[in-house]
Order: structure tokens, then sequence, then C-alpha cells
């Protein structure tokens, strides 16, 4: 690995001289010799950015259902009581009420519908074009941290690291009262 470093600076600098060594001696004909450079001397470089492909990483598929945190639904029991108390973060946008939308989507029968299919809202494309059917282990996911599932997603909503309030939620959603 050090090696490599070392390697990648050598050559960084053999492009860095080459780029200076060659020309005229008009300062525009030398700027013009470094900027031709440039985008030679690039791959030498690129094995250090290309180590690190999770920056690049976008959204999960609409079928996979990992966490964060790692943690699965299953693991868990919620309560729908215990989640009615965790829908007041969702109710200043969100009720449960079957056709009424607010700044968000009703979340009538929310568990097993297709994504942005609520008539009458205005979903953001992101949200409409998501592919995703919103079953309980999808929600897990998705309320975690709303704009890693959905990216441009307009729920202005940071996410519930809570796994055990997030099953709590889940389980209100499935049968609201
Ligand atoms: C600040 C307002 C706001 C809050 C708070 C909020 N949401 Fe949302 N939610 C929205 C908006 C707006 C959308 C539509 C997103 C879009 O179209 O991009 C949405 C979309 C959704 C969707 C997708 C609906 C569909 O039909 O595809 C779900 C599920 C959802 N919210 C659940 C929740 C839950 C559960 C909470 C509470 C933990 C919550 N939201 C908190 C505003 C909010």
């Amino acid at each position: 690995m050090v090696k490599l470093r070392i390697l990648a600076s050598v050559v960084a600098m053999s492009a860095l001289m080459a780029a200076c060594s060659g020309g005229g001696s008009e300062s525009s004909e030398t700027a013009k010799t470094a900027e031709t450079a440039a985008p030679a001397a690039a791959p030498a470089a690129a094995p250090a950015p290309a180590a690190a492909p999770a920056v690049a990483a976008g959204p999960p598929a609409a079928d996979d259902v990992t966490t964060l945190d790692g943690t699965v639904l299953a693991s868990f029991t919620g309560t729908a009581a215990a989640g009615k108390a965790v829908f007041a973060q969702c109710r200043t946008c969100h009720v449960t009420d079957a056709g009424v939308n607010k700044t968000g989507p009703s979340l009538n029968g929310i568990i097993g519908r297709k994504s942005g299919s609520v008539p009458g809202f205005a979903y953001s494309p992101a949200n409409a074009a998501s592919g995703i059917t919103w079953t309980k282990e999808k929600l897990f996911q998705y309320l975690e941290k709303p704009q890693r599932v959905i990216p441009k997603t307009k729920m202005i909503y940071a996410g519930l690291t809570d796994a055990q309030k997030r099953a709590d939620l889940i389980a209100y959603l499935e049968n609201p009262a």
C-alpha cells in the first residue's frame, strides 16, 4: 500500500516535470502545455480515489431492505399503542385518514401500497418513480433515513434511528386507531 502510494507520487511527479519542461519560453505557450498535460496526468492519480467506491453508491434497489444499522424488522415486536406516540412526529405532515392529504400524502393503507399512488397528491418525481412497494420491511428501511432510500424526496424528515420505534410505528400504520 505504502509502496503503491510512493509509486503513484513518483508517477505524478514525473508527469508534472514533463509538463514543466515541455514547451517554449513564451508564457502563453507554457500555460497551453500545462493545460494539455493535466488530463494526461490524471490517470496516474486515479488508483487512490478508485479505492473508495462506496461514495458513488446510489440508493438501495426497490426490493432491497437492508438498513444502515444492520437491524431487521423481524427481530422486533412492534406495539401499535407505542407507535401512535411515535406518529406524533409524522402528524404535522401526514394523517392516516383515507383521502386526506396534507404536506404529505395520506398514509391510510400504506402497508403493501405502491409508492406515489395516492390520488390528488403531487409527488416529487423521485418518490413517484421509485418503484417501491411499501412492505413493512421497506418502510423499516425507509424511515431510518428517507433521503437515502429516495434521494431527492421532498419529505423533510431526517429519519428515526431507533429501530424499536420504527417497529412500533409500523405496527401503528398497519392498524391505525
Ligand atoms: C415535514 C413533513 C413530513 C414529515 C414530518 C413526514 N413526512 Fe412523510 N412525506 C412527506 C412528503 C411531502 C411526502 C411526499 C414525498 C415526495 O413526493 O417526494 C412524504 C412521503 C411519505 C411516504 C411515501 C408515501 C407514498 O405514497 O409513496 C411515506 C411512507 C411517509 N412519508 C411516511 C412518513 C412517516 C411514517 C413519517 C413520520 C416518521 C413521516 N412520513 C414524516 C412529508 C413529511
